[in-house]
């Protein structure tokens, strides 16, 4: 499959080249991913927010080799990936907040970032040399038989050219990274479609990080306190203004159909190109937003993506925290 995003022309990177593997998610092709990344290799793997692009996390080689598939820059840390609370509680110091929301939303889309335990075992260049260390146990069944399987933390980002639409299915992956990983575990379309929410531990308080497929009023009502928001002095280095796009230029707030343009409906949108929910529910239209994005992309032929206003509530906050990044100044 060839990429749009064109990487074709970065050459030189010690995954390129591969032929990647798709492997079907039985047994078989869950031992054998496992065994690639026990051996290093980089896989990507489906979890219910997207497709990761798994490394050893204790391994420095393979976290680097993680950073060279997706043109990532490396000050941009990892989320280290674990099949249950008690292996994140071995990587890190939870505090009060940290176990309540542990207990509430884990296994789920929900990362926390907090002080490494002493000894933690991930490579420095998973963390960005950062003191703090980002982790979630993911809800996806597939993705926890495979972190069984591999019985060390997995680092893993979404399984995208870096700054390119999320992949929330084994086609999306190999269609920006294919030639560049050794394998892809294909477990269909992943369930919730949004990036996990990351909310960082401090003395101050929880502090939200990244909007995501946990609800900010789901967290907030689990806490029994408001989530402070990340101020100047507390950032995820990923959050880039631009991030998630399309090749072709997006448009927010569209709301007539125009020839020039393909336009992205919710709610029953007339005239829109693509729905991401007719009926207007934000947790469809989280789990459609990417493929929706995807599928215009390929569409486009140079015309913008006109976008329609989506609620600003629940997941409807996380949805259009993606598409104001898909439509900012590149
Ligand atoms: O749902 C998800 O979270 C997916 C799946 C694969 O698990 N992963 C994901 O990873 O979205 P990525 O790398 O695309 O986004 C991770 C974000 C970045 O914005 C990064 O800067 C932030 O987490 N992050 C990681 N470690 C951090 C730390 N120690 N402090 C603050 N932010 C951190
Ligand atoms: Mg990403």
């Amino acid at each position: 499959m060839v990429g749009e995003t064109g990487h074709s022309d970065q050459s030189g990177e010690a995954t390129d080249g591969l032929a990647t593997e798709r492997l079907v998610p039985d047994d078989a092709g869950i031992a054998h991913a496992a065994a690639l990344l026990r051996a290093g290799q980089v896989v990507a793997f489906p979890t219910e927010t997207v497709y990761g692009l798994g490394g050893d996390a204790t391994d420095p080689s393979a976290v680097a080799a993680i950073y060279a598939a997706k043109q990532r820059p490396r000050f941009n840390p990892l989320i280290a990936h674990v099949p249950d609370a008690g292996m994140a509680q071995s990587l890190l110091q939870l505090d009060h907040h940290g176990m309540q929301l542990a207990k509430a939303f884990w296994p789920g889309p929900l990362t926390l970032v907090a002080t490494m335990q002493p000894g933690c075992p991930v490579a420095s260049l998973a963390t960005a040399g950062l003191e703090t260390l980002a982790v979630r146990v993911p809800a996806s069944p597939l993705a926890r038989r495979l972190l069984r399987a591999v019985d060390r933390p997995v680092a893993a980002p979404s399984a995208n050219p870096s700054g390119g639409i999320s992949p929330t299915t084994a086609t999306h992956v190999l269609s920006g990274l294919d030639g560049r990983i050794a394998a892809v575990l294909d477990g269909g379309a992943c369930t919730v479609g949004l990036e996990s929410t990351i909310v960082g531990l401090s003395p101050e308080g929880p502090v939200l990080l990244r909007e995501g497929g946990v609800s900010v009023e789901e967290i907030e009502a689990a806490l029994g306190r408001p989530l402070r928001a990340a101020g100047d002095a507390i950032v995820a280095p990923g959050q880039m203004a631009s991030h998630y796009a399309p090749v072709a230029p997006v448009l927010l707030d569209g709301v007539a159909p125009d020839a020039d343009h393909l336009l992205l409906g919710f709610g029953g949108t007339p005239g829109a190109t693509l729905d991401l929910s007719p009926g207007g529910d934000l947790a469809e239209a989280a789990a459609n937003l990417f493929d929706a994005l995807h599928r215009l992309d390929a569409m486009a032929a140079g015309r913008p993506i006109a976008i329609a206003p989506i609620p600003d509530t629940g997941l409807g906050r996380s949805i259009n925290d993606r598409l104001r990044r898909a439509a900012a100044p590149r």
